[in-house]
């Protein structure tokens, strides 16, 4: 089938490879031009495990090809997906959707000939009505369906070839057929194609992030009373998450969640309820309980190094919100290193996805290239981000300062071993850590 991607960041360039590598011919178009210079010249703008070889490879096999030109990407395509941003709108909880408003426009001006629209960005619902709406001049030239996506950053190919389901929503019935065709390598494969209204599928998007965002401030509250009662959050985890009705997925305490889309969607899972007057008080507890969860790890940095952290030197191993991406929307580090840096620490931190512009202008805050430079001189090192290459470091070899702590904020070190390894170790939830 011919396809085309409206916007190849990390949903539109992923699905649309994928796509490719199931067999389709597809366009990814963005605004971006210097986006599409590199995906012309080789080069992937976002880290994402396994992508460079699959975009050369759909790429060298002209199956898939990039550019700014949108209207030449609309003509030749049958099927054309929505992949702009929808981020939160500036001191709102509201979802800006003029990408996707702005994108329909110009999908209008060029279209000729029947299409499909498929919105795939994260959309409230009645967006789709919307989309209808600034297309009714050429309304027969259209079906607007919804076909939200699931993938998660860091293991997006895998979540793309082998999803849990494909959810489609379309007012239109005859369109089922169509798009379970297009999905049919992944489901002969065992995906599950679950159809629904168009308002449906718009829905179980905001639905599923909101709940798996309530099941990890769940945990991490949780983890705030194993702290005070000396019982392993870890065996709490373990025995809940045995419960097949409960799952073990997601239930690990750990920082606040961040990232492009939990934050911005239980925000806009609200804003839409309200508008259908309906309070969502659960949702907005989380959101409340992840926002404190920020604060009461800085303070928890104070109760580590004192009240007074004044050149105090702080290591950070990791700040992107999970490991295996660069995407840096929402860290708990954009909270937490300028937090500290206002109070006259000294920061290094390492990311195995490179130096991140948000921290350039920091005060005292620098990028160390590796694992070493980034901790030698460390009064306190904070584990962020759980990449694997921090699973096997010697702390005693690696750090001059005999006197250094460490702040695990992923459980991902054994605090037996560091107890024999005589290194004042804490983590989250886990008993003798505080
Ligand atoms: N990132 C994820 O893990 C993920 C997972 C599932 C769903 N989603 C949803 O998918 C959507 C996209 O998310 P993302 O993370 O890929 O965003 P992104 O910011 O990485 O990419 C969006 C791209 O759209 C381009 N763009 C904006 N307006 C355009 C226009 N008019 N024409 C052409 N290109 C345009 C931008 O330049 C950008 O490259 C969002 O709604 C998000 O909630 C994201």
């Amino acid at each position: 089938m011919k396809l085309c991607m409206i916007g190849t960041g990390y949903v539109g360039l992923v699905s649309g490879t994928c796509f490719a590598d199931i067999g389709n011919q597809v366009i990814c178009v963005d605004k971006d031009k210097n986006k599409i210079f590199k995906l012309n010249s080789g080069i992937s703008p976002i880290y994402e495990p396994g992508l460079d070889e699959l975009i050369k490879k759909n790429y060298s096999a002209k199956r898939l090809s990039f550019t700014t030109d949108i209207k030449s990407a609309v003509n030749s395509s049958d099927i054309i997906f929505i992949c702009v941003g929808t981020p939160t709108k500036k001191r709102s909880i509201n979802v800006d959707l003029s990408f996707v408003y702005k994108c329909t426009k110009e999908i209008l001006k060029y279209t000729k000939k029947k299409k499909i629209l498929v919105t795939k960005s994260t959309v409230p619902i009645g967006t789709g009505d919307q989309i209808e709406k600034i297309l009714r001049i050429k309304k027969k030239l259209f079906t607007v369906i919804s076909n939200p996506e699931f993938l998660r950053e860091g293991e997006a190919i895998r979540d793309f070839r082998y999803p849990d389901r494909i959810v489609v929503g379309s007012n239109d019935k005859k369109i089922f057929n169509q798009m379970r065709k297009l999905y049919s390598p992944l489901i002969n494969k065992g995906a599950k194609f679950f159809t629904t209204t168009r308002k449906g599928a718009e829905l179980i998007k905001y639905a599923s992030n909101a709940f798996l965002a309530t099941k990890i401030t769940f945990i991490n509250e949780l983890a705030n009373l194993c702290e005070k009662s000396g019982i392993n959050i870890e065996d709490i985890s373990l025995g809940m998450g045995s419960d097949s009705r409960i799952g073990s997925r997601f239930l690990r305490a750990g920082p606040a969640y961040g990232g492009s889309c939990f934050p911005k969607d239980t925000k806009g899972l609200i804003s839409a309820a309200d508008k259908y007057k309906v309070n969502l008080s659960v949702v907005k507890s989380v959101i409340k309980s992840n926002h404190d969860r920020v604060n009461l790890l800085t303070y928890k940095i104070h109760k580590i190094l004192g009240s007074n952290l004044k050149d105090k030197k702080i290591s950070f191993l990791g700040v992107t919100f999970k490991p295996n991406t660069d995407d840096m929307r929402d860290s708990t580090s954009l909270k937490m290193i300028p937090y500290l840096s206002k109070k006259g620490a000294i920061i290094n931190y390492y990311d195995p996805s490179g130096e991140k512009n948000e921290f350039r202008k920091i005060k005292n805050c620098s990028y160390k290239n590796n694992i070493k430079n980034n901790c030698n001189n460390s009064d306190l090192i904070i584990l962020l981000t759980e990449w694997d290459e921090f699973k096997t470091i010697d702390f005693k070899k690696i750090v001059k300062n005999n006197k250094f702590k460490v702040y695990d904020l992923r459980n991902l070190y054994n605090p037996e071993e560091m107890k024999r390894n005589k290194i004042k170790y804490y983590s989250v939830g886990r008993p003798n850590t505080k």
